[in-house]
């Protein structure tokens, strides 16, 4: 019987010679970029997903994530890229990606889709395979979930017979300038030889690694990174209320912090953390620690009661604003500039502008909307109209709400034409509008 190490040279010989079969299961976000960059550099790949229309698009050499573009997946089919949902397609894989989705559900992780995916592996694992987790989760799933699961197949890590490790994803959406191969890599194996082999394939992906010592260590450098950013928008955003009642300007404040070269981090505030990292990563970390150890984690609390508090203020603020002109909301016409979560990305689920919308209509406003990257016919929640930014709608506006500060809105209309503006993002400071920033 080959010893362990042999086995991990063998797969790294694989891997270096492109022969090793590359499955990931789950082509979301994360999943398809993986996939793609795999493909090119020429592994062969299969992305397998249990979602039929994503799996018809691609097969058609359609894209639905907007960082991939058609011609990328066109491409990938091209060389031999196969998007399947029939689980058979994974038998013999060399190397396995699990990308699922890890929500919360009542405010409980629900990793039920990393033991899915790890069932069907387990299924076809083979003596000398790899695989790697790389779906967002709390330190401990890679060893206490996805290694018994894997082991139901008969084959043991402790005996070498197959490898482990874990990656956490930086993919930032819509950023041009970090992307996923020049992002450095967070790598981490179960073993010596785990991390060997985790090591060759994704050195083979991108342009950095980043070794790690095991992989609850990986698990939590991904919380920690967003925990940080999270408890950082809450800190500015409680510090946004606090200096308008004191009279200062925050926005200038923070430039001029962000002038020190060192120990200090801009952050801006805004009208909420949303997405489906910053809401959901910290409470992962916070119910682990609470489950694991019987701590309540603090910040993380504090900062989902500020940063949840956000589009509440936002509507005080709009109110205040209307007030001074002796309107009230109940009839006013306000125009929301920005649907999606952030800048440069279509995506508006987990949106602080989708729960402005909601309370304004609720206290009875004429709400309309625009966002140049939300398609039109997307299913929003709440009752918006969604309309063109023209100059028409922009003056017809009794109020607009700055939300995502978008490259492709019309700024020096807004500031021409628009008769009052709260401008959540300080995106118009210094351009002479009329109206406030956050
Ligand atoms: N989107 C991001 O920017 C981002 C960044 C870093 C980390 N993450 C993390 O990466 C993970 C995936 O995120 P995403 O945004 O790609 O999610 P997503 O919802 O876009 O994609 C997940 C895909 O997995 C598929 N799936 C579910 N169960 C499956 C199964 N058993 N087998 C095969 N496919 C299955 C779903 O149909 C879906 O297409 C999450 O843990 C997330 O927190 C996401």
């Amino acid at each position: 019987m080959p010893d362990p190490t042999s086995r991990a040279a063998e797969l790294i010989a694989k891997i270096d010679e492109r022969r090793a079969k590359v499955v990931v299961l789950g082509q979301g976000y994360v999943g398809l970029l993986v996939a793609m960059r795999a493909a090119e550099v020429g592994f062969p790949v299969v992305g397998y997903d249990v979602a039929p229309g994503r799996v018809e698009a691609l097969l058609a050499g359609r894209s639905y994530v907007e960082d991939v573009p058609d011609a990328r997946v066109a491409a990938a089919l091209a060389a031999g890229y196969l998007p399947t949902q029939d689980a058979a397609d994974l038998r013999d894989f060399d190397v396995a990606l699990i990308t699922v989705q890890t929500p919360l559900r009542e405010n409980t992780p629900d990793l039920s889709f990393i033991e899915a995916a790890a069932r069907d592996l387990a299924a076809c694992l083979t003596p000398g395979a790899l695989v790697v987790l790389e779906s967002t989760t709390y330190p401990g799933t890679t060893d206490e979930l996805l290694r018994p699961i894997l082991e139901e197949s008969g084959l043991r890590t402790a005996d070498g017979d197959f490898f482990v490790g874990y990656s956490p994803e930086r993919i930032d959406p819509g950023n041009t300038e970090w992307t996923f191969v020049n992002t450095a890599k967070v790598v981490s194996g179960l073993d010596a030889d785990s991390l060997a082999v985790v090591e060759a394939f994704y050195g083979a992906l991108v342009d950095k690694i980043v070794p790690v010592g095991s992989t609850g260590e990986a698990e939590l450098v991904k919380l920690l990174e967003n925990t940080f950013r999270h408890v950082n928008i809450a800190l500015v955003n409680e510090l946004a209320m606090f200096a308008r009642d004191l009279g200062v300007d925050i926005w200038s404040a923070i430039d001029a912090a962000a002038t020190k070269p060192y120990g200090f981090m801009r952050f801006a505030p805004g009208p909420g953390a949303g997405g489906h990292c910053l809401p959901v990563d910290p409470a992962y970390l916070a119910w682990r620690v609470e489950r694991r150890i019987g701590q309540r984690f603090r910040f993380v609390e504090l900062a989902n009661e500020v940063n949840r508090g956000m589009p509440d203020y936002v509507v005080a603020r709009v109110t205040a604003l209307l007030n001074d002109e002796r309107r009230a909301v109940n009839g006013a016409r306000i125009l929301l500039l920005g649907l999606a979560y952030k800048a440069g990305t279509s995506d508006w689920r987990v949106s602080p502008a989708m729960a402005i919308a909601e309370r304004l209509a609720q206290l009875g406003a004429d709400v309309r909307a625009h966002d140049p990257l939300v398609p039109d016919d997307a299913v929003l929640g709440p009752p918006i109209a969604r309309v063109p930014c023209t100059v028409a709608e922009l003056e017809a506006a009794d109020l607009v709400v700055l939300c995502v500060d978008h490259a492709e809105l019309p700024y020096d209309d807004i500031v021409d034409h628009a008769r009052l503006v709260l401008d959540t993002r300080g995106r118009l400071r210094g351009l002479g509008f009329r109206g406030e920033s956050l």
